[in-house]
């Protein structure tokens, strides 16, 4: 069934459907082809990345692409949204691991089924938690869905979930003696609201490690640029992954400047090609990023 619903949604996004072919055969037939200059290595949620440039969710949602993403030379993957319906498909491909060697951190991004609200969306997310953890580099809870929007202002509906996430995520570190960071994933608006800074100072409450903030591609980048300074103010020492019109590496350069740990890539990666990262860092002085200012 989750088989057949993966495959719907393929259907409907054809240059998606293009993308997870080509990541696909990149991963069986491919070489790697990532640039591991030491210099652009860096850490994320205490987690090792060869570069700070990683796939967002939605391209990759059963864990079926991490050789090709890892040869492709992405810094690190988040595979899902994973709901209760396809949690059970995901755990099997990620129990299978990437190749020897070539493995990037893979997060999981989970979701309740998009009707679901109140506690009936508490146990969507918690079941999904259960089965993909142990499995999961780093766990990521998309409140970024419109349709979760209404939900997640409601603030002692994200209290309860987070603490119970944390609480099930505790258990099997000291089970496994494995501590899996956990983040949430949400989408702010350019003049960073009330409800959006509530939120934030809840993941900061519940001690976090990281933020996945999607902000709109239509904006500039000084906006992005404020917006991130912003939220690293609030947030301070959790870390932020910024997602949202990245194409170039100046962009992410200007993201990592303004707070961001790393940023995520997903349309570009569809309208320029898979290898995007490897041709955004190719040409690029490592230590552009940390000399660049915004313009
Ligand atoms: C067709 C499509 C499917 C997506 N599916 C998911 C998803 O399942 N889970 C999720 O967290 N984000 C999903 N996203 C959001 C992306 O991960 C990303 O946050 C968003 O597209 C902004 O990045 P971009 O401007 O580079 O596209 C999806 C986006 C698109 C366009």
């Amino acid at each position: 069934m989750s088989k057949l619903l993966g495959f719907r949604f393929y259907m409907r996004n054809l240059r998606l459907l293009l993308a997870v072919i080509k990541l696909w055969l990149i991963g069986v037939f491919g070489a790697p082809i990532s640039r591991h200059d030491s210099s652009f290595q860096t850490k994320l949620m205490g987690l090792h990345i060869n570069n700070p440039i990683g796939l967002a969710a939605g391209i990759d949602r059963i864990g079926v692409l991490l050789n090709g993403v890892s040869k492709a030379g992405y810094g690190f993957l988040e595979v899902g949204s994973v709901t209760p319906k396809s949690a059970e498909i995901a755990r099997k491909n990620l129990e299978k691991g990437g190749v020897d060697g070539i493995a990037i951190p893979v997060g999981v991004n989970i979701m309740s089924e998009p009707g679901d609200v109140g506690a009936a969306a508490i146990s969507g997310y918690l079941v999904c938690a259960r089965i993909v953890l142990p499995f999961a580099d780093y766990l990521v809870l998309n409140f970024s869905s419109p349709k979760r929007c209404a939900t997640i202002d409601d603030q002692e509906w994200v209290e309860q979930l987070l603490s119970r996430v944390i609480e099930m995520r505790d258990e099997i570190w000291t089970k496994t003696h494995r501590r899996v960071p956990v983040a949430v994933k949400i989408t702010v608006s350019p003049e960073l609201g009330r409800a959006q800074c509530k939120l934030l100072e809840c993941c900061q409450h519940h001690a976090l490690d990281g933020v996945v903030i999607v902000s709109s591609a239509e904006q500039d980048e000084e906006r992005h640029y404020r917006l991130l300074s912003k939220i690293k103010d609030v947030v301070k020492q959790i870390d932020i992954i910024s997602v949202g019109g990245i194409a170039d590496y100046q962009q992410v350069a200007n993201r990592l400047n303004a707070g961001a740990s790393a940023v995520q890539v997903f349309s570009s990666v569809l309208s320029r090609g898979v290898l995007l990262p490897s041709s955004m860092l190719r040409d690029v002085d490592p230590h552009f990023i940390g000399d660049h200012e915004c313009e």
